[in-house]
């Protein structure tokens, strides 16, 4: 059958964002910041996954954030929702081919330190793959051979430390830790994960990171502490918890973004 849904790039009707985002879980609200928005549901989108659980929209969001064009992605599928660690393919074959440049990925994650409380948020320097699966598996060519040395942009990084700063926000540095889910970690799992050298976990991320290598797109990840992760100080992660710490932050979120896109040159 011949698939004869529109493209990315036709939908957009002329606008031309050079950066997305990928909303993490229960920072959809970040959509509602979008200047003179154009609504596109997934659904109308060829290969772009409908996510099923709750939490994550499924709709792409044109126009400006810090007066910058953005394109805002409310809503990612997971690889634990299919087992296919390459179901956001389709997504950013179609972000690079509609010309987008710039990803920045957002995620909820658990702290693997005491010091890195509920509510603060984290920025990416590396990331640490223990799913034990990889978008990339199964695909031809020498271009699958991504190097993943600077996967996190370090001009970006250093764009976001700006930010930061300039909005008074404290923000904190470290590696990401991706685990399959969607159970939640062990305590034992966790204390490997922070001998590894991780400093937060979460279930995201890693998989579009590699396949935004893949395609030539800078990028740049953010998480959200929504918990400590199990263990630590007792704590015992839950997906209520996720989505209410997420909401909790998603302003101080709001207001690291915009002044970063607003900067960004
Ligand atoms: N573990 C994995 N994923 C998560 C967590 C966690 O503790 N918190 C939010 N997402």
């Amino acid at each position: 059958m011949i698939n004869e849904m529109p493209t990315l790039k036709e939908k957009l009707q002329g606008r031309a964002p050079k950066i997305a985002i990928i909303l993490g879980s229960s920072l959809g609200s970040f959509a509602d910041a979008v200047k003179d928005p154009l609504r596109i549901s997934y659904g109308d989108l060829a290969g772009f996954p409908i996510p099923k659980i709750s939490g994550h929209a499924g709709e792409l969001v044109v126009g400006k954030v810090g007066g910058k064009e953005i394109a805002v992605l409310a809503g990612r599928a997971h690889a634990y929702e299919s087992g296919n660690p390459a179901v956001m393919r389709p997504v950013i074959e179609a972000l690079k081919a509609a010309g987008i440049e710039i990803l920045i990925l957002t995620n909820a994650a658990g702290s693997l330190t005491p010091k890195m409380r509920p509510g603060s948020i984290m920025m990416l320097t590396d990331h640490i793959n223990q799913a034990g699966m990889n978008p990339l598996i199964g695909s031809h060519g020498d271009e699958n051979f991504v190097p993943m040395t600077n996967a996190y942009d370090l001009q970006l990084q250093k764009a976001l430390k700006t930010a930061a700063k300039k909005e008074k926000l404290k923000l904190h540095q470290g590696v990401y830790v991706w685990y399959s889910g969607p159970s939640f970690e062990t305590p034992a799992e966790i204390k490997m994960f922070r001998l590894l050298g991780g400093t937060a976990v979460g279930m995201s991320t890693v998989p579009e990171t590699i396949l935004a290598r893949r395609f030539g797109l800078r990028v740049a990840a953010l998480s959200v502490i929504t918990n400590l992760a199990a263990g630590i100080e007792g704590a015992s992660p839950s997906h209520e918890e996720t989505k209410r710490e997420g909401a909790k932050a998603a302003e101080r979120m709001k207001t690291l973004l915009t002044r970063f896109f607003k900067d960004l040159k």
